[in-house]
C-alpha cells in the first residue's frame, strides 16, 4: 500500500478590494450576472465573468427550469457560451459571485462538482491554466491558480 498526498494551495482576500483593479471589474460583471440569474425555484443565484485572452468578456449565470435537472449553473452557462463562441481562443479568468435570496452569502462559495468537470476540459483543452476567482454576496473571494487545483484527479481525454 502506498499513500498518497495530494496538496493543493489556494489564496483567500479578505475583501475585493484587496484584488487587483482588474479582477475586481471582473467580479463586478459576475455580480451584475448574478443579479440576471433565473432561479425561482432554489432563489440562489449565481452569475460567471470569463475573460479571455482576446480582451472579451463572457457572461453566464443560472438558469433553473421546473423540471429542476434541466436548470444549469452560471458556470457551465457561460463557459459553454464562450466555447462555443470563440471556440480557438483561450480563456484567461473565471470569476464567480452567488448570492442567495434566503440568507446572505459572507464566505466564498465554490464551483460545484460538475462545474469544476466542465472548466477542467477547457483547460484540458487549452493546455494553460484558467484563474478562479468566487465569492458569495459580499466577503472575501477565494483564488485558485488552476481549476486543477479545485479537482486533483481530473478524469480527461487522457482516460478514454
Ligand atoms: N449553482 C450554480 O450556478 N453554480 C454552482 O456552482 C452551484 C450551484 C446553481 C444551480 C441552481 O440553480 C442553484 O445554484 C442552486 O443549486
Amino acid at each position: 500500500m502506498k499513500e498518497i498526498k495530494i496538496e493543493a494551495t489556494l489564496f483567500v482576500f479578505e475583501r475585493l478590494d484587496e484584488l487587483p483593479k482588474a479582477i475586481q471589474s471582473l467580479m463586478q460583471v459576475a455580480i451584475k450576472a448574478r443579479e440576471q440569474a433565473y432561479a425561482p425555484y432554489s432563489k440562489f443565484n449565481v452569475g460567471a465573468a470569463i475573460l479571455l485572452d482576446n480582451g472579451e468578456v463572457i457572461i453566464g449565470s443560472n438558469q433553473e427550469n421546473a423540471s429542476y435537472p434541466s436548470g444549469l449553473c452560471a458556470e457551465r452557462t457561460a463557459i459553454y457560451y464562450a466555447g462555443a463562441k470563440y471556440p480557438d481562443v483561450k480563456i484567461v479568468q473565471m470569476a464567480i459571485s452567488a448570492a442567495s435570496k434566503r440568507i446572505q452569502t459572507t464566505k466564498p462559495i465554490p464551483p460545484c462538482g460538475a462545474c469544476r468537470q466542465a472548466i477542467a476540459e477547457y483547460e484540458t483543452k487549452q493546455n494553460t491554466p484558467i484563474e478562479i476567482y468566487f465569492m458569495g454576496e459580499t466577503g472575501a473571494v477565494m483564488k485558485s491558480n488552476s481549476l486543477s487545483d479545485l479537482l486533483p484527479l481530473t478524469f480527461d481525454k487522457s482516460q478514454l
